[in-house]
């Protein structure tokens, strides 16, 4: 039976890149965004609907997130690995000066947006002994002064360390991918000193395709400071 994996924030980035990865790989897909154009055009590049199917969504919705769920499994009957990756990024200002709205949106999208996609695919990782990734940060692991995204990232972190012990004993397992720097849409400008999008594909590569008896915990993954002369 070939494994099904679903991915939110599929239409850009590290989950557009992690779509081609897993594709490759031989999964069959569920590639979710709000931009119904760009995953039903990856979606199509991916083989159509007997081996990806687009699925607009918008992860601040729960009704939004159900509609991605039962989507899922009235197409592929199963949902083997979830990549809980949909994020925005910050804005300047600090705590002492930034917008609040935004800090609400922030909040919703990579708070609770991951962890409505967690609570709403348990019962199908359950039964298919699944994995669950979640896409951290190095902002979740470390202090960066005045960052309301560094605080969103740290609770992703926690969501996969408590999730990881509810699991425990289920055979589901949980990964965080904790990146640095990539160079992706997520930034107004290049970041040509940043990772690849791929490179971070190939960490939740890595972590996926271990054997059963393997629980990989966490992947920090940065790019190489460069040679000083
Ligand atoms: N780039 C970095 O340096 C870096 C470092 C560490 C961690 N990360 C994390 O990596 C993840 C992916 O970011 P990226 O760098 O690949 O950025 P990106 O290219 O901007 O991709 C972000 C993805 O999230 C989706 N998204 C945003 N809000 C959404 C919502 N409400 N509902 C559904 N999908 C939503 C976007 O799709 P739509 O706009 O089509 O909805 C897009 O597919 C994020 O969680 C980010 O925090 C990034």
């Amino acid at each position: 039976m070939e494994k099904v994996m679903l991915i939110t924030g599929a239409s850009s980035g590290i989950g557009l890149a992690t779509a081609h990865a897993a594709s490759d790989a031989g999964y069959r897909l569920v590639l979710a965004a709000r931009s119904r154009d760009k995953v039903e055009s990856l979606a199509s590049t991916l083989g159509g609907s007997e081996r990806a199917i687009a699925v607009e969504c918008d992860v601040t919705d729960p009704d939004s997130q159900k509609h991605m769920v039962a989507q899922a499994l009235s197409a592929f009957g199963r949902i083997d690995v979830v990549f809980a990756n949909a994020g925005v990024g910050g804005r300047p200002g600090g705590f002492t000066s930034a917008d609040t709205d935004y800090w609400r949106h922030l909040i919703l999208t990579n708070v609770y947006g991951a962890a409505v996609t967690v609570r709403l695919t348990a019962d199908a990782l359950k039964d298919a002994c699944g994995h669950v990734v979640l896409t951290g940060s190095v902002a979740g692991r470390r202090t960066i002064a005045g960052s309301m995204y560094s605080v969103t990232k740290w609770a992703v972190t926690a969501i996969g360390y408590g999730l990881r012990e509810e699991l425990r004993g289920s055979g589901v397992r949980v990964t965080l991918i904790e990146p640095g720097l990539v160079d992706t849409p997520f930034f107004d400008d290049p970041k040509p000193e940043g990772l690849r999008a791929e490179d971070v594909a190939n960490s939740v590569m890595y972590a996926i395709s271990q054997p059963p008896s393997v629980d990989v915990h966490e992947v920090m993954v940065l790019p190489t400071p460069p040679v000083e002369e």
